[in-house]
């Protein structure tokens, strides 16, 4: 089976890309940069040009696949073609797919997507998802509450960085999970028939709030974390003259600001999909476990660029 992966250089497309190759499935890449995709290349897949931004290069990507896998969104720092990249790259997609016959199609959403109309993001979500519903192609869908390297840019850097934490007092809990299971899950699917025209929600074990993941961080760091409390009200009151659309962008990178979403947790039922595979909770990586393997070699680097650091000084003042 060849398999096209659009988003390949991203968070959760690295891993998918990964394990497809160690798995013996021939991998495509769609990418927009050559050069940044380079590790993919050295790994073992193919890369062919196309950007979800400009719809004429995406039918030459089709040649020979059988499965699409779209793990692609806008960047942080793409605010101006949100549109073009998660609503008409993706429509795109879907009609080249249908024209090439493509045997699968997996996109990933956003949990509750369809809940926040006014989130230009999660309006688009569902609207590809509902594309691809009645777009007659075999298609799975993921929907996803967040991952646990979101976390690192949330909680884990700031409180290396000395740099404040903005929360809020009434914290949502959230099903992260990491996206080597995303992965393995994901490439698991191709092969099942039973998650053919389904859609899953695919979530770790434990849902987690933010001040038992900081209280993690902080035992594993040594330090303590500077928090800032934002009232509720405020960020609501922010929510509403921003219009969504910094939010929505940053949405999957700063899910601390899904309390505003008045969701009473982020987290929803994986147990379907646990059954398909057969899964249980030890199956996934924990938490701990991946925030422990974190900090240890963040510390690491940290002391050995000391190190280096009064080397040099030392050799300066010879
Ligand atoms: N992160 C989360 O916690 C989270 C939560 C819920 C759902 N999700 C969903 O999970 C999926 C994967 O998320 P992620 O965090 O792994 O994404 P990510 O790290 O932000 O990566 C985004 C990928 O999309 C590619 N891309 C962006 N614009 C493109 C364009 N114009 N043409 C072609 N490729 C383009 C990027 O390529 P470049 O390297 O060239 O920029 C990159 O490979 C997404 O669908 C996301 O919405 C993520």
């Amino acid at each position: 089976m060849t398999l096209l992966v659009i988003g390949g250089t991203g968070t959760l497309g690295r891993q998918i890309v990964r394990k497809a190759l160690e798995e013996g499935f021939q991998v495509k890449c769609l990418v927009r940069n050559r050069t940044k995709a380079t590790f993919l290349k050295e790994l073992g897949a193919k890369l062919v040009y196309g950007d979800l931004s400009l719809p004429e290069t995406l039918p030459l990507c089709f040649k020979e696949i059988s499965a699409v896998i779209d793990v692609s969104t806008t960047r942080s720092d793409d605010v101006n073609t949100l549109k073009e990249i998660d609503l008409n790259g993706k429509l795109a997609l879907i009609k080249i797919a249908q024209l090439a016959g493509i045997k699968r199609f997996i996109f990933f959403s956003i949990l509750n997507a369809e809940k926040y109309p006014d989130i230009p993001i999660m309006k688009m979500k569902k609207e590809v998802e509902e594309s691809l519903k009645i777009s007659g192609i075999p298609y799975t869908i993921f929907k996803v509450a967040g991952f646990y390297q979101a976390i690192i840019n949330q909680y884990a850097i700031p409180i290396l960085d000395k740099q404040p934490i903005w929360v809020t007092k009434e914290s949502v809990p959230i099903s992260y999970i990491d996206t080597q299971d995303v992965a393995s899950i994901c490439l698991k699917s191709l092969l099942n028939k039973r998650t053919e025209n389904e859609t899953f929600f695919l979530g770790g074990p434990k849902a987690w709030v933010s001040k038992n993941i900081i209280e993690i961080c902080e035992n594993l760091s040594g330090q303590k974390a500077q928090l800032k409390l934002i009232p509720i009200s405020f960020l609501k009151f922010a929510r509403k003259i921003s219009r969504f659309f910094e939010w929505s962008l940053k949405i999957t990178e700063r899910l601390a600001f899904i309390e505003i979403l008045e969701e009473k947790e982020f987290c929803s039922n994986s147990q379907k999909l646990y059954e398909i595979f057969d899964l249980n909770i030890d199956d996934f990586l924990k938490l701990e476990n991946y925030l422990e393997e974190y900090f240890e070699r963040m510390l690491n680097t940290l002391k050995d660029l000391k190190y280096e650091q009064t080397f040099k000084q030392r050799d300066l003042k010879v």
